[in-house]
């Protein structure tokens, strides 16, 4: 391949999330989150294992921050955690946890590195889940107040309401495989209104209070095709779309749910939500990873390479055709690849180098294909890889390493895989290669 130019302003970073990656889930004054409780529950996550000790993030991001000056970040996307902020949910913050954050965000700044913050990575106060989570409208509220303490307390421009509501409705509230583990279809689709709410809420106060900073959601994006040569599996590639993507994109960008699955006729849907829920949004999150194939029955098929994760078809073309897809269907608004990425099976070798050939390859397809995208017209601005550091990978535990660093769990050892000295010329350089 010849070797493909990004733009000089273009931005690189790599991405993490609180509880994937912090540990320490009982110190200064943190409050217990449904992802502590679900992990803590039998046979739920692989192994048993819980988000302690996690990478140990939060005494070793001192070290950290060192890695990503190493790298040449230029931009760090990491999550706050709502429970160290306000340990059950509602009312005063806890200093502690402020305090950890702003010296993350010193530390950046300090390294020329700039900070994006997500204010909600899945680790929902267990208190605010006691009283409802996210079928109760008030957890939407709950939601803007903490986001008015942070948005208040943190110094950053560019911000990310929900990561991946998709997953939450999904994973967390169709089939049950992730915290809060509930598995019944019509309430998902009431904890989806609220998630959409609580962005929308907490962006138009960003926009009445900090005029000159962004926001928007962080969406995982599935484009859609048919398993095979049929009007049926055509048919039932665009019903998926629905599910996958425009459940999330209609109303954010329009003000209205795809009919097939909704109508607004629901007694949680109250008037003027949905101008709440379409607040224009400065920037969008863009997380790829895997396309969906379906079959006239509407299952999905796995069409091409999986590696650690099941789930994810290493399909980069699905990368650009999601991205022109955008373009095309929504307004245009600065987009930025929030997360993209790949596990697998990672181990030093015998001289301590960790040779992931796959990532590399994975990578480098998946920044083509954005490449691609963006000699069409697309308006990409940065990238961030998933991850930064192998860690808690929600269900799966430990089991699936998705780092450009690999982490060493029992001794919390940090080793640059071949991936990070990849993408440090990459960044370096600004060519792909
Ligand atoms: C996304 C999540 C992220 C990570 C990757 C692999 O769905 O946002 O936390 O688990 O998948």
């Amino acid at each position: 391949m010849n070797a493909l130019r990004f733009p000089s302003d273009f931005v690189w970073g790599a991405s993490t999330s609180a509880y994937q990656i912090e540990g320490a889930t009982k110190e200064d004054g943190r409050g217990v989150s449904i992802w502590d409780t679900f992990a803590a529950t039998p046979g739920k996550v692989r192994g048993g294992d819980t988000g302690d000790p996690g990478a140990d993030h939060y005494h070793r991001y001192a070290q950290d921050l060192d890695l990503m000056r190493d790298l040449g970040l230029q931009s760090y996307r990491f999550s706050v955690a709502w429970p160290r902020i306000q340990p059950n949910g509602s009312g005063k913050a806890n200093q502690k946890g402020l305090d950890f954050y702003r010296r993350l965000i010193d530390g950046l700044v300090d390294r020329g590195t700039r900070p994006m913050v997500t204010l909600f990575h899945w680790d929902l106060p267990q208190a605010l889940q006691d009283a409802g989570g996210w079928e109760s409208r008030d957890t939407a509220l709950r939601f803007a107040e903490y986001a008015e303490i942070v948005f208040g307390a943190l110094h950053a421009r560019d911000w990310l309401t929900i990561n991946e509501p998709k997953t939450v409705v999904d994973c967390g509230y169709r089939q049950g495989v992730h915290a809060p583990g509930i598995a019944d279809g019509d309430r998902a689709l009431v904890a989806c209104h609220h998630l959409l709410l609580a962005h929308g809420l907490a962006s138009r106060l960003l926009h009445e209070q900090h005029p000159g900073r962004r926001i928007g959601p962080a969406l995982n994006l599935h484009p859609t095709y048919p398993a095979e040569d049929s009007q049926e599996a055509r048919d039932a590639a665009v019903r998926q779309d629905a599910v996958e993507n425009r459940l999330y994109l209609d109303p954010i960008f329009k003000g209205f749910y795809p009919i097939e699955i909704l109508s607004t006729d629901r007694d949680h849907i109250r008037e003027g939500d949905l101008a709440t829920i379409s607040e224009p949004i400065d920037l969008l999150g863009v997380q790829y990873y895997t396309p969906i194939f379906v079959g006239p029955d509407q299952r999905r098929v796995i069409k091409h390479r999986t590696r650690q994760a099941g789930w994810l078809e290493d399909y980069p073309d699905g990368f650009h055709d999601i991205l022109v897809r955008l373009k095309r269907d929504y307004p245009e608004v600065p987009l930025v690849i929030t997360e993209n990425g790949l596990a697998t099976d990672d181990e030093p070798g015998a001289d301590g180098r960790v040779a992931d050939e796959d990532r590399i390859s994975y990578l480098r397809g998946h920044l083509a294909a954005m490449h691609r995208a963006m000699k069409a017209g697309v308006r990409v601005e940065g990238y961030h890889v998933w991850s930064l550091l192998d860690n808690f990978e929600w269900a799966e535990g430990y089991a699936q390493r998705f780092g450009i660093v690999h982490v060493d769990f029992e001794t919390q050892k940090r080793i640059p895989k071949d991936s990070a000295h990849w993408y440090r010329d990459l960044i370096r350089t600004g060519e792909l290669r």
